[in-house]
């Protein structure tokens, strides 16, 4: 069966997830594009998707009997009604992180799709299909031992002039709160923001670095530090400690060159090359789901998690050095 897929929002993402879906993929065909920006539908239709029908809005695509699964690749803040029309319409929905912009707008979803008791969606944190935390995850749940303890780091060499201190939460550190859950099998209790010294190199009035601390309902001590204007590359780091052995990240492939008297490795600078691959499992997985009507990977529940764990650190932002605690609800058993 080829699963019939109506793409919302034809920018950056939109348009990449539209060619790997053409081009790359098995399973699947996009049949249905819409963007605010009618331009962009067209454009991305003549590139990639040349059988593609343009619809007006995406309410119109997400109805229509030529779409059998959705891709909401639009804004974060046009996530979530496009995601609820959706499930109302009964059909799989792959959408790009954040499943909403506020953590009442993600139970929202967990309760329309609790209510039909069948798994639709899946959340884009693509981190989770990426061969290198894979085989971190392994290792965590097989050599190392209880974890006591994970060191993560993740570095931009830059960020643009209009992003603030709370995007370093619900922009950068939020791949963090939903991998790390997943490696640890876990949810966090607390969280705690910490600033060094600002680097000169912050834009405007941006804290950079931040050290977010954050605590796990076994016990397990996390530190993340957030640092977007490192200069020297997109570097992202993960140690976890174990009461048997420490396991690391590996780091990206690349070529080792001997010279000058120097061993040097090359360094990734931009973040679309460091997790590249897995966005191919990612939507691999999608398809294979919605090709029997329902949804696989990180679930809206998820999304509900990251956005209520992201909002304690951002509260944890305001509040240098105050110990913020995350409760979570109780988890409904389609997520189980
Ligand atoms: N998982 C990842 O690594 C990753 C990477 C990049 C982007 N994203 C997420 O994907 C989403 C899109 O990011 P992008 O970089 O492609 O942005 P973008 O600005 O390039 O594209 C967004 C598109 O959505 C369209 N749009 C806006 N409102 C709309 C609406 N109401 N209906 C239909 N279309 C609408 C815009 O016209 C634009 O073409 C964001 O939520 C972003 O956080 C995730």
């Amino acid at each position: 069966m080829t699963v019939r897929i109506g793409v919302v929002g034809t920018g950056a993402i939109g348009r990449d997830h539209t060619r790997r879906i053409n081009q790359v993929l098995t399973g699947g065909r996009v049949t249905a594009l819409s963007d605010v920006n009618p331009d962009s539908a067209r454009s991305v239709k003549a590139d990639v998707a040349p059988e593609a029908e343009i619809f007006a809005t995406g309410e119109q695509l997400i109805e229509s009997d030529a779409v059998d699964a959705v891709m909401v690749t639009s804004w974060g803040a046009t996530h979530e009604a496009y995601v609820l029309a959706a499930i109302a319409a009964g059909k799989p929905c792959f959408c790009e992180k954040p499943l909403a912009t506020t953590a009442e707008g993600a139970r929202r979803i967990v309760d329309a799709e609790t209510a039909r008791d069948k798994r639709l969606v899946q959340v884009g944190f693509m981190r989770r299909y990426d061969a290198g935390y894979r085989l971190l995850k392994q290792a965590v749940d097989r050599d190392i031992g209880p974890v006591l303890m994970v060191h993560a780091a993740h570095r931009n060499p830059t960020v643009p002039p209009h992003y603030t201190t709370p995007m370093a939460i619900n922009d950068t550190l939020i791949h963090e709160i939903d991998v790390l859950r997943w490696l640890l099998d876990d949810d966090y209790v607390s969280a705690q923001v910490v600033f060094p010294r600002r680097t000169f190199h912050a834009p405007g009035d941006l804290k950079d670095p931040q050290v977010v601390l954050l605590e796990t309902a076994k016990g397990v001590r996390i530190d993340v530090e957030v640092f977007v204007n490192c200069r020297y590359g997109y570097d992202i780091q993960c140690q976890v400690v174990g009461e048997e052995g420490i396991a690391s990240l590996p780091e990206p492939m690349s070529i080792v060159v001997r010279k000058d008297a120097r061993l040097q490795n090359q360094i990734l600078t931009d973040w679309k090359d460091r997790f590249i691959d897995s966005y191919d499992v990612e939507l691999q997985d999608f398809l294979n789901a919605a090709a029997q009507g329902t949804a696989s990977g990180p679930t809206s529940w998820d999304g509900y998690v990251a956005a209520i764990s992201s909002d304690a650190c951002v509260a944890a932002q305001e509040a240098p050095g105050a110990i913020v605690p995350i409760a979570l609800p109780a988890r409904p058993a389609l997520y189980d």
